[in-house]
């Protein structure tokens, strides 16, 4: 997509964008992306009339409590000029593990230690290095990556950095975005264990706690100079994004804690003969997001999957198996539980006859393979009677009369709510990253569709999972 300058637009629509990047408390540049967006969708841009969310917005900006308004999480990972500086470069990966949206810059010295590249390849974002940087400073962009972020971490945070910011300098990228910062901020010190323990240290530690900076670290150990120890390594990566992670979602905003949520996910192998099977093109993306997103809210998360290429997300355990029959049996088993989503392409058909050993193409000419129905595993759960889940949610893919077919499949699956997608192959979900859903939910005998925007998996399941929130306490 073309780059937009905006400096080459003419003035009075260069107020009114800056205006209305205001008054939304975006960016321009998001503010344009907003405007583009909309108007692709051909829906209405008006500006939102909700008041930007003041300190501290961590609970809004937390995964489901609400509709996330940018849909995961925002770090600004601001990386200190220290040995530990490489650390932060398995930081990115385990806050995006988090499902946890990272936005790097790097100060001078930290360029001494890792390169731009390096976290930007881990990122999958541009890394801003630079404070007069032309390319993001037509809206200041010192500010945007203050505010566009839901947290700010350093790592490692240096003494020096550390002086800066209790100082209130602002003399370089990562100094000026601190300064500018109305979101929360967390150290994470590294630093010789004398330095720790200086004076200057210590009153510079004491003011920006006063200032209510969080910290994470630092540990005691061994420090990369030979033969010293003390108090000042930096926190391992994981209790960083662990630490990240409760400011960014506070367990007051976990509205299904305490619930049991079965995913199903991913599709189905059934067996032809030892070495062929029948599947589909199901990447399981879907389902994994939404188990993410159910154990981000609070849930305990039981996700069954057939075969998979994906990591199981942090702190969600996956049953892997291959066919129809198998998810069923474990589906079964996992209950009772308080909500059931399934968002399996479950293989409708297996042969009737599995071989026990490989067919032989030689053997008798071309086999003919004889199909019978697979045991539908939504409609089986959905009509329990004493082990049905509070809610039940099923999933539609369709590739023609989507709506149609999907308020047909509520019915006949007995369902409480379906997603319903349109999978044609050049829509690209089954596989891809992104999806457009219309959810359907049963209001007695009516059926009320809600259809949403095009938007990432991940956004999906956000919203899906603040969805069910809203449903499980108006039911409590
Ligand atoms: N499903 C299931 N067990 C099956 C088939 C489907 O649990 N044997 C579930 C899916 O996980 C999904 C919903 O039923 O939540 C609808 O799946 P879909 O493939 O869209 O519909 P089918 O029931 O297979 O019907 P059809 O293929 O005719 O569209």
């Amino acid at each position: 997509m073309a780059n937009l300058t905006i400096r080459k637009l003419d003035d009075a629509i260069r107020d009114e964008l800056r205006l209305r990047a205001a008054r939304n408390g975006r960016s321009v540049e998001d503010e344009v992306r907003v405007i583009l967006r909309d108007a692709a969708q051909q829906q209405p841009h008006e500006p939102q009339t909700v008041p930007r969310t003041p300190l501290p917005m961590l609970a809004k900006s937390a995964l489901p409590a609400g509709e996330p308004a940018h849909g995961l999480p925002r770090v600004t990972l601001i990386i200190g000029g220290g040995i530990a500086a490489y650390k932060a470069l398995d930081l990115i990966r385990r806050l995006k593990e988090r499902h946890i949206e990272v936005r790097c810059v790097l100060t001078k010295a930290a360029q001494q230690f890792v390169t731009a590249l390096a976290a930007s390849a881990l990122s999958h974002q541009r890394v801003h290095t630079d404070l007069f940087d032309p390319e993001s400073e037509f809206d200041a962009g010192h500010i945007r990556l203050a505010r566009d972020a839901d947290l700010i971490v350093v790592a490692p945070a240096t003494a020096d950095l550390m002086a800066k910011m209790a100082q209130g300098h602002a003399n370089d990228l990562a100094s000026a975005i601190l300064l500018a910062a109305n979101r929360p901020i967390l150290l994470a010190p590294a630093m010789n264990p004398l330095m720790w323990n200086n004076a200057a240290t210590r009153r510079n530690v004491m003011q920006l706690r006063r200032d209510g900076v969080a910290m994470v670290g630092p540990n005691a150990g061994e420090m990369a100079e030979a033969a010293e120890a003390g108090v000042g390594r930096m926190a391992e990566p994981t209790e960083i994004a662990a630490a990240a992670e409760h400011l960014l979602r506070p367990p007051r905003s976990r509205p299904l804690k305490g619930k049991r949520v079965l995913i199903t996910a991913g599709p189905t192998h059934e067996a032809i003969d030892p070495v062929r099977y029948i599947a589909n093109r199901s990447s399981g993306k879907q389902g994994f997001a939404i188990a993410a997103a159910a154990e981000a809210a609070g849930a305990d998360v039981l996700l069954i999957s057939g075969p998979v290429d994906l990591a199981a997300p942090a702190g969600v355990s996956v049953t892997h198996l291959e066919s129809a029959r198998q998810m069923l049996q474990r589906a079964e088993a996992a209950l009772p539980v308080d909500v059931a989503i399934f968002a399996a392409a479950v293989a409708d058909w297996r042969v009737a006859h599995e071989g026990e050993q490989k067919l032989k193409k030689a053997a008798a000419g071309t086999p003919r393979l004889e199909l019978v129905e697979n045991p539908d595993i939504l409609a089986t759960i959905s009509k329990l009677r004493d082990k049905r889940p509070g809610l039940v949610i099923g999933f539609a893919a369709e590739t023609e009369n989507l709506i149609e077919n999907a308020k047909a499949k509520l019915a006949r699956k007995g369902c409480d709510w379906i997603l319903a997608n349109d999978v044609s192959p050049a829509l690209g979900v089954m596989g891809g990253d992104r999806n457009t859903v219309h959810l359907l939910t049963r209001n007695g005998a009516e059926i009320a569709v809600d259809s949403w925007a095009a938007m990432t998996k991940e956004q999906v399941a956000a919203k899906l999972i603040a969805h069910i929130a809203k449903a499980v306490e108006k039911a409590s």
